[in-house]
């Protein structure tokens, strides 16, 4: 498939599954002990970054935030990692945040509950990340009559496009009425005279891009952004966790230096070395903060998926990178990118796990016809490929699709990845790991990968399970999302009350 483009899909049954009894999966890879950088980790399972949409709109840890994470690590994965959490001391919505000492003390009682509830087990790392500014898209009666800037670049567009040189001098309230009048009736007169950053804000709400240089915010990125990771990730050491994972991923800052799609043309845009030096320059800095006796991370994508971005030569070429710089640990996404996302309806803001590229970073099972399943391993198996031919031995995190121990199996077996993750099968049944450690696989909830969790996602509500967040809303002490229909967490599951 080429990037971008839209492929025929079919709807795939979900795969027979067939699990281990408990001695096999003693002896399996998958429970197999390993190690990140300095860190013993007691096996190979890995619950992947997911926002919840639990923390307060001042961006702290809440109780339902604890309870998300308690309930993950009564799985006792290997590795859980915390959702994205924003290095900026700016507000972000219920986005848990890291960019100041005050976040500390509840960042540390998530870590204490994740060590209680996972018994010891479980490694804790946390996401951090930058975003730019994404506006709502507006409704064209206020993008015209506020947001738009008319200036005299527009008017005299307005005036060629109409024939009519009185626009030059028009008022500016009559130009602003014009254009909202040809909105409703004369479209190509609109595309005619708004600059295609100025068609974007009207038709998907304006968002901001690395390459927006002439902004001094933008153009400063470079500058504070090394900074700004470094003190979250000090800060992150502090509250106790046991790592932490840049997110170079998606749609976000870094992914976006690092995409073929970064121009610049100020030594961090263009060729694939000055696309990788932000990257590298904030993994610097980090690593001088926190020292080398603690796990540094990256996620970041093994393919772009939108026309122009990256693919997965570029990605095997910034693994290598990132693993000479020393990383512990990279962990491999793809797609879920702005450029390819689907048109906002009015009032809402564009949603990056929208179009084709969305559809690759968290895939359904109406999908082309390849399925769903485990299909971003090959990524995964390049990247660790060219890393291992480069002589390190930085282990890979695989994710996408995975539901299964003996496609984890494969995967390890066939030295695709070192780590294999499933975030939507744990959130459809947190209990997994454990039930298929202990030979209880029979009793796993499967995913259905219908993404129901991601819609929540999308409209910023609390993200819940379609498999479990109705069942027993009336048990003592369960905890209800705000809109009082659904349970925030899986219930309860111990192995002597099902076994
Ligand atoms: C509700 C939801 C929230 C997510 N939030 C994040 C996030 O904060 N950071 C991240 O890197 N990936 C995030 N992801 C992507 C997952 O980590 C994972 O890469 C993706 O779901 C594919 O893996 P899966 O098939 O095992 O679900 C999220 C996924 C879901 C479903
Ligand atoms: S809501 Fe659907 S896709 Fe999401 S975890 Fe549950 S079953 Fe899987």
């Amino acid at each position: 498939m080429s990037a971008g483009v839209e492929p025929s899909r079919t709807r795939h049954p979900l795969p027979p599954v067939r699990w281990p009894g408990a001695e096999e999966a003693a002896r399996a890879r998958w429970f197999s002990p390993a190690r990140v950088g300095p860190l013993p980790v007691a096996d190979r399972t890995w619950v992947p970054a997911m926002v919840p949409w639990r923390a307060t709109e001042d961006g702290f840890v809440t109780d339902e935030v604890l309870d998300w994470y308690a309930r993950f690590a009564a799985g006792q994965p290997g590795v859980l990692v915390v959702e994205a959490t924003g290095v900026r001391d700016v507000p972000s919505g219920p986005l848990l945040r890291i960019g100041d000492d005050r976040f500390v003390p509840g960042l540390r009682r998530l870590v204490e509950t994740v060590r209680t509830r996972s018994g010891g087990r479980t490694r804790l790392f946390i996401q951090v990340l930058d975003f730019l500014v994404v506006k709502r898209r507006p409704e064209p009666a206020r993008f015209f009559g506020r947001f738009l800037d008319v200036d005299a670049a527009l008017r005299h567009r307005l005036a060629d496009a109409t024939g009519d040189p009185g626009w030059d001098e028009a008022p500016e309230a009559a130009v602003r009425a014009r254009l909202l009048d040809a909105h409703g009736r004369d479209r190509a007169l609109v595309d005619r005279v708004l600059t295609p950053v100025q068609r974007e804000a009207l038709d998907y709400g304006y968002r901001e891009r690395v390459t927006d240089t002439h902004l001094p915010w933008i153009r400063d990125l470079p500058r504070v952004l090394p900074g700004l990771f470094a003190g979250a990730a000090r800060r992150a050491r502090d509250a106790g966790f046991d790592g932490v994972e840049l997110h170079y991923a998606h749609a976000y800052t870094l992914a976006s230096f690092l995409s073929r799609l970064n121009t610049r043309d100020d030594g961090y845009g263009g060729p694939r070395p000055q696309r990788a030096r932000l990257p590298l320059e904030v993994l610097r800095a980090v690593r001088e903060r926190v020292g080398h006796d603690w796990v540094v991370g990256i996620r970041f994508l093994g393919d772009d998926v939108v026309e122009g971005g990256s693919r997965v030569d570029d990605a095997a070429w910034f693994g290598v990178r990132f693993a000479e710089a020393g990383v512990d640990y990279l962990s491999v996404s793809k797609g879920g990118r702005f450029e390819d996302a689907r048109q906002p309806k009015v009032g809402e803001a564009v949603y990056p796990y929208t179009g084709v590229s969305g559809h690759e970073c968290m895939p359904t099972v109406v999908s082309d016809a390849r399925g769903p399943f485990g299909r971003n391993v090959p990524l995964a198996a390049a990247i660790r490929q060219a890393v291992r031919a480069a002589g390190h031995e930085t282990p890979v995190v695989t994710s996408g699709g995975i539901a299964s121990f003996d496609q984890a199996e494969a995967i390890l077996a066939r030295g695709e990845a070192d780590f294999v993750a499933a975030a939507r099968q744990s959130l459809a049944d947190p209990d997994w790991f454990r039930k298929v450690r202990l030979g209880l696989g029979h009793l796993v909830r499967r995913c259905q990968f219908t993404n129901y969790c991601e819609g929540l996602d999308q409209r910023h509500k609390q993200v819940t399970c379609k498999l479990w967040d109705r069942v027993a809303l009336d048990e003592p002490g369960v905890r209800l999302a705000s809109d009082g229909r659904r349970r925030l967490n899986a219930p309860p599951w111990a192995p002597d009350a099902s076994a």
